[in-house]
């Protein structure tokens, strides 16, 4: 058996603005990091706002040849209404940087952050939200031209459970995220609610992030000649012994209401890590092992191509673009051999007949992990005093990968 990949397959990794830029002072989470108590600051990031020509090069000369990045909408459009051109004009700076290095941009237009006069003004659930959003997709098309691939948003489904689980906080009497009735729980019983925190994505948040995304793409197909998706995280989840009905009404929210808004998208972004059960009370913990992540979550690369088969099916064979999958850990050999194996995965559905267009890595950099320094999911370390980077064998080996189009 070969593990060839098709022609054309992309090779490449993936990043993030607020990850790897710093100093994105007008964003929702740089304010957010201002008043949470122990989270991390992302300060100068990995000043990849000035060094993305660094960035670029390096996945270059190790055989890859596409990089997904994101535009800060909060640089562009820092004031409401208010677009800045100079910024416009630096991100488009970045899409000739890919392209001079025989690099396919893929772009990300929303990834986490939003401005943060659109976060005070009520943020996704404001009843004007799609029209700013649309408005600000409409100025980032201007600077997209040549641009092959464009994702309207990052992972609408974890945004969805993080404003689920705020809904609810608000809700309860004494503050606190869980339902009042947990004030007689248990350790046990409060442990579990506290993992399951982001476990459930009210349905109605995950229709109005679909309606929002259909209005965005509606955009992006008007202005230019991209294709244009949206990238969902993938829990790829299973169920324990008495968990069907469970699993069937998390993922629902979770993730089957995004899935099916993809129905009629050039591509959807399938980005998956770990898996995990669910049985009839919700998620179950990872089980601890020796091979856990630096996030807690099981060793589990066999995550992508589950999630690869769930997307193809519920999508309705919507093309796939791996557009995240990846590991935290101080072990490069770690890395190196989970990829090797969510690749053979990825290989099997490709024989299965799924259309997978491509494989980008999380990520280029370690990088800011949204309050947290310590999880390094990088191909290549960063130095966060002298921005210094320092390839890990883990790129030298997915650039291989890249170069043969197979794996070894
Ligand atoms: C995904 C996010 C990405 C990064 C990885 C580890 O959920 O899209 O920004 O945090 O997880």
């Amino acid at each position: 058996m070969t593990t060839a990949f098709p022609n054309g397959f992309l090779w490449g990794a993936s990043t993030a603005g607020h990850q790897i830029e710093g100093n994105n002072v007008n964003s929702d989470w740089w304010a957010r990091e201002q008043v949470t108590p122990g989270m991390d600051l992302s300060g100068d990031a990995c000043d990849s706002y000035h060094r993305y020509g660094e960035d670029i090069a390096l996945l270059a000369e190790a055989g890859l040849d596409s990089y997904r990045f994101s535009f800060e909408w909060s640089r562009i459009e820092p004031i409401e209404g208010r677009f800045s051109r100079a910024e416009l004009a630096h991100y488009r700076r970045i899409v000739d940087a890919c392209l001079e290095a025989g690099v396919t941009p893929v772009v990300t237009l929303q990834h986490f952050t939003t401005p943060q006069w659109f976060a005070e003004a009520g943020g996704w659930s404001a009843p004007d939200a799609s029209d700013k959003f649309a408005r600000y997709v409409a100025e980032a098309c201007t600077v997209l031209d040549g641009v092959e691939w464009v994702a309207t948003m990052n992972e609408p489904n974890m945004q969805a459970a993080i404003m689920t689980a705020m809904k609810r906080m608000q809700q309860s009497a004494d503050g606190s995220w869980t339902s009042p009735t947990v004030e007689h729980a248990t350790d046990e019983e409060r442990q579990r609610a506290s993992r399951n925190f982001l476990a459930n994505a009210d349905p109605e948040i995950g229709r109005m992030f679909v309606r929002i995304h259909h209005a965005a793409r509606a955009v992006v197909r008007e202005k230019t000649s991209a294709k244009v998706g949206w990238t969902i995280a993938a829990g790829a989840l299973t169920a324990a012994p008495g968990g069907e009905e469970k699993l069937a009404e998390i993922r629902y929210g979770k993730e089957d209401v995004f899935w099916e808004g993809s129905r009629g998208d050039d591509f959807v972004g399938v980005q998956a890590y770990s898996s995990q059960e669910v049985d009839a009370h919700g998620l179950v913990p990872h089980p601890v092992s020796p091979d856990n992540t630096l996030v807690g979550t099981a060793y589990r690369p066999d995550s992508l191509a589950m999630a690869v088969r769930h997307a193809w099916e519920v999508t309705g064979g919507v093309p796939v673009l791996i557009t995240e999958n990846g590991i935290a850990t101080k072990d490069d050999e770690q890395r190196i051999r989970y990829t090797d194996e969510a690749l053979q995965g990825l290989h099997d559905t490709i024989e299965e007949g799924v259309d997978v267009r491509g494989y980008l890595h999380w990520t280029l950099l370690d990088n800011y992990e949204w309050g947290h320094w310590e999880p390094t999911f990088g191909l290549i370390a960063v130095d966060r005093e002298t921005f210094v980077r320092t390839p890990k064998p883990s790129l030298g080996w997915l650039g291989d990968v890249a170069r043969r189009n197979a794996l070894a």
